[in-house]
């Protein structure tokens, strides 16, 4: 296949972005269900024999991939075209997610906490590390141990097994969004109480509890550092919508920054942004916020530096930190981003230099000077976020930006070209 590429294993196409940058976006756009939300509770969907449907689920590579997991363990999934799956998990004839299909997606590791909760049992493969970091799971599988569970990793699989979950007191050293997740959905059918400290508090975690709740889980306290769950002998029916996506919304606030331009975002949750929006008025952004609906308005302006430092929610997001690099390299001043969360979480810095920014890595903070202008260049997306900061960058660049692997761009973000080409943005997908 011409341009095809071994992503993860499997013949990808490799399709590019040809983005001819310099105009100021306007215009409104409706953002999407949230990916990071939507693959927790399609895992969760395993808990339940009974029918679950699930609404604005976000057409992604990701969730497609999810899908073919949950189908390749003889889970029915239907959906219709209004973003809505329908999901029976009545037979399962697999408890296994394969080399093949977790290696191309992380968040796979998602399925254990249901497959041990449910049926006793679970062979999930390793994860393995990624562009950003080594993305250890040990978290999730101490978890499980200390609720009675025997897990042994062989082959590069995780292999656990439990006659019946019992409730435990579980304090994470680390605060982890998926092994929270992955706890809390296993605890719904523990024996007893569990109880999670030091939870991660994102907001796709308090979605994922809501989905549970509502297929009659006992679960409180999720969006705080301690959620409470107490285990109930099954789980019923739940119809769900998911929430909106607060990082695909945080991207096309500062793709409206970057370019000096005026945006309305339609189904946006502001109050799950705050700390991004902190930023964006820091930066000279005016922001107006509403009901359902965030606008920025950059009245032209050149956007400041601004000073960012990652941590858990509701701190800054490590998920929108490659995004503000690349508005810090055409700002005015010097800007100082702290990634704590990631180890190797600047690869996007590297294809900014060759547009020209001017960037100093030290360790874990990138200190940038802002350039007046960007120069086109052809660069490479390395991961998810990083390649969304290149399309950012090229959106503000002065010539044809063309950004190489974009199959990341299209695991966490839908229709991006066409959502960048109604706010007035010269972008095209072009085959290899
Ligand atoms: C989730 O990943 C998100 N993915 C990531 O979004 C996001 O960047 C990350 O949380 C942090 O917010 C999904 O929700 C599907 P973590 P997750 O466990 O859960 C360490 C995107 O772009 N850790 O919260 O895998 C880990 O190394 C993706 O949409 C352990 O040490 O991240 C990291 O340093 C990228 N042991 C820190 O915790 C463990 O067992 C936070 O990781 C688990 C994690």
């Amino acid at each position: 296949m011409a341009g095809a590429s071994i992503g993860c294993g499997r013949l990808v196409p490799v399709d590019k972005l040809l983005i001819k940058g310099g105009t100021p976006l306007r215009g409104a756009i409706t953002v999407s269900g949230a990916k990071n939300a939507a693959l927790p509770i399609l895992a969760g969907s395993l808990l339940s024999a009974e029918p679950i449907v699930i609404k604005n689920v976000p057409q992604l590579k990701d969730v497609a991939t999810m899908i073919t997991l949950l189908q390749s363990m003889g889970v029915q999934v239907t959906f219709d075209d209004k973003l809505n799956v329908e999901i029976d998990a009545s037979k399962v004839t697999e408890r296994r997610a394969p080399y093949d299909l977790v290696k191309t997606m992380r968040a796979s590791i998602l399925v254990l906490g249901p497959l041990v909760a449910r049926y006793g049992e679970a062979a999930v493969s390793l994860p393995g590390g990624c562009a950003i970091g080594a993305r250890p799971v040990n978290l999730h599988v101490q978890g499980l141990q200390a609720m009675g569970a025997e897990v042994a990793i062989e082959n590069g699989f995780i292999l656990a097994r439990a006659e019946r979950l019992v409730g435990a007191h579980i304090v994470f050293d680390t605060v982890t969004v998926t092994g929270t997740e992955n706890l809390m959905m296993a605890a719904t059918l523990a024996r007893g109480e569990t109880v999670l400290e030091n939870a991660a508090r994102e907001p796709e975690v308090i979605d994922v509890a809501n989905f549970l709740i509502g297929m009659g889980a006992d679960v409180s306290g999720a969006g705080s550092s301690t959620i409470r769950i107490r285990g109930v002998e099954q789980l019923g029916n739940v119809e769900h919508v998911i929430l909106p996506d607060r990082i695909e919304a945080g991207t096309y606030l500062v793709a409206a920054a970057i370019t000096g331009g005026k945006v309305r975002l339609n189904q946006a949750s502001s109050d799950h942004l705050e700390a991004v929006l902190v930023k964006l008025r820091e930066a000279g952004a005016e922001i107006i916020i509403g009901e359902h609906f965030i606008e920025i308005d950059m009245k032209g302006r050149r956007p400041s530096a601004v000073d960012i430092r990652t941590t858990p929610y509701p701190g800054f997001p490590t998920d929108m930190q490659a995004q503000f690099c690349a508005m810090n390299s055409i700002a005015d001043g010097v800007g100082t981003i702290k990634e704590t969360i990631f180890e190797n979480r600047f690869q996007h810095v590297l294809e900014l230099q060759r547009m020209g920014a001017d960037f100093e890595i030290e360790g874990n903070t990138a200190v940038c000077r802002g350039v007046e202008k960007l120069t086109a260049a052809p660069v490479m997306a390395t991961d998810l976020r990083a390649s969304a900061g290149l399309v950012l960058a090229g959106l503000a660049a002065e010539g044809e930006t063309l950004v190489d692997r974009i199959y990341h761009v299209d695991r966490g973000y839908e229709r991006i070209e066409e959502k960048l080409r109604q706010l007035g943005a010269e972008i095209k997908r072009v085959p290899n």
